[in-house]
């Protein structure tokens, strides 16, 4: 136990979107608890966060969450050594009912507080798993908030290789979803009616970048479903059950699981999706093999919400393999948005003796 804790148990509290999450975890690795209260269901009539309702539910949930994470673990407030809270980027309405949970927390415990970024939580999601993922590591984030690419070069020294320029892949899975009514949020559910059409159907184009950086942009593909959708009329064609609001995806989005939203979904429809899916999933894992062999990465590991993805999760490992390099991915309790990963990071920040004072603010566009 590092001599600046007085107990190796951090308590991790995340609200940068539109999950309320809670874990503890003792040292960097032993998830206790890991609880998550996702608001899929009061979203998805709108098929996107809308920001108002998503910080009114984190306060309706957030002390039944801190508590459950505790009974789970069997421990107590007491019992605690320090808390970690995300603090950006996110939803500012978001992240503030966590924060003030978190520094309300720390100030009557008198208990030391750590800062996470919501990215870094998710770069230390790999490692609570993974302990020694061999370095350099070429890191592809892919969440609804961001897609970037990092190298670490040693542990916890992240350098940024390229970011998104526009929307982010998730929102792209999310933006299409929404598009052809599907449901909310649209990743899982596209990841699962994909595998019923054929990725050669559809010949969408891949985005590039006149200036050679690796970085993404998503928005072109998003277009091109649309006006693909608008040429072939297939808003309606989705299906009479994908339009149906409150049928969508689960959020805790391991591919194949969740409700069957759209069991009529035309062959057109999918092929559509099986299309798009490819189109983006090649580009990513372009990317990501063209800054491992720049970086001489000895491993790629992947997070962030779309890292749940079958075909990305299949495709990574294939590069992997041709690379003769292994891919990292944490499993999906892990993945999608959750506390664990921010209580790893913090745990980290507070064994160095990096505390964040009563201050804190809510930094919506904070990056790594
Ligand atoms: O990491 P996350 O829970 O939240 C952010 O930090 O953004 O990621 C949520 C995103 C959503 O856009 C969701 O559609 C996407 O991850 N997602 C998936 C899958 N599961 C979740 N995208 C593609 N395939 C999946 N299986």
């Amino acid at each position: 136990m590092p001599s600046a804790l007085k107990s190796d148990l951090v308590l991790g509290i995340e609200t940068s979107c539109d999950e309320t999450a809670a874990s503890v975890l003792r040292g960097p690795r032993q998830v206790l608890s890991n609880v998550v209260a996702s608001q899929a269901p009061v979203h998805r009539r709108y098929g996107g966060v809308v920001p108002e309702l998503a910080s009114r539910q984190h306060i309706l949930a957030i002390d039944t969450v801190i508590q459950e994470s505790l009974d789970e673990a069997g421990v107590t407030l007491r019992d605690l050594g320090g808390i970690a809270v995300t603090y950006g980027p996110g939803l500012v309405g978001s992240l503030l009912v966590g924060l003030s949970a978190a520094k309300a927390m720390a100030m009557v415990l008198d208990l030391p507080l750590a800062a996470v970024n919501h990215h870094e939580g998710h770069i230390h999601s790999l490692f609570i798993e993974h302990e020694e993922i061999p370095m350099p590591a070429v890191i592809l984030m892919v969440s609804g908030g961001d897609t970037s690419l990092y190298v670490m070069e040693k542990p916890w020294a992240v350098r940024p290789l390229a970011h998104t320029r526009d929307d982010a892949a998730g929102e792209a899975y999310d933006k299409v979803a929404k598009l052809l009514g599907l449901g909310y949020p649209g990743g899982p559910i596209i990841d699962r009616l994909a595998k019923r059409g054929n990725p050669k159907a559809v010949a969408f184009s891949r985005p590039r970048m006149t200036d050679g950086t690796l970085d993404f942009s998503f928005s072109g593909m998003k277009t091109a479903v649309l006006r693909h959708v608008q040429a072939h009329g297939l808003e309606a064609a989705a299906g009479p059950g994908a339009l149906v609001p409150g049928t969508g995806g689960s959020s805790t989005a391991a591919a194949g699981g969740g409700p069957e939203a759209t069991a009529e979904a035309s062959e057109a429809v999918l092929d559509l999706l099986a299309s798009f899916q490819e189109v983006l999933v090649s580009y990513l894992v372009d990317h990501t093999v063209k800054a491992a062999r720049l970086h001489a990465a000895r491993a790629i590991g992947l997070s962030g919400g779309v890292a749940c993805n079958s075909r990305l999760r299949a495709s990574l490992r294939e590069a992997g393999d041709r690379l003769g390099i292994p891919v990292f991915h944490p499993s999906p309790a892990l993945t999608t948005d959750n506390a664990a990963m921010i209580a790893a990071a913090g745990w980290h920040h507070l064994a160095a003796g990096r505390t964040a004072s009563l201050t804190l603010n809510a930094d919506p566009s904070a990056r790594l």
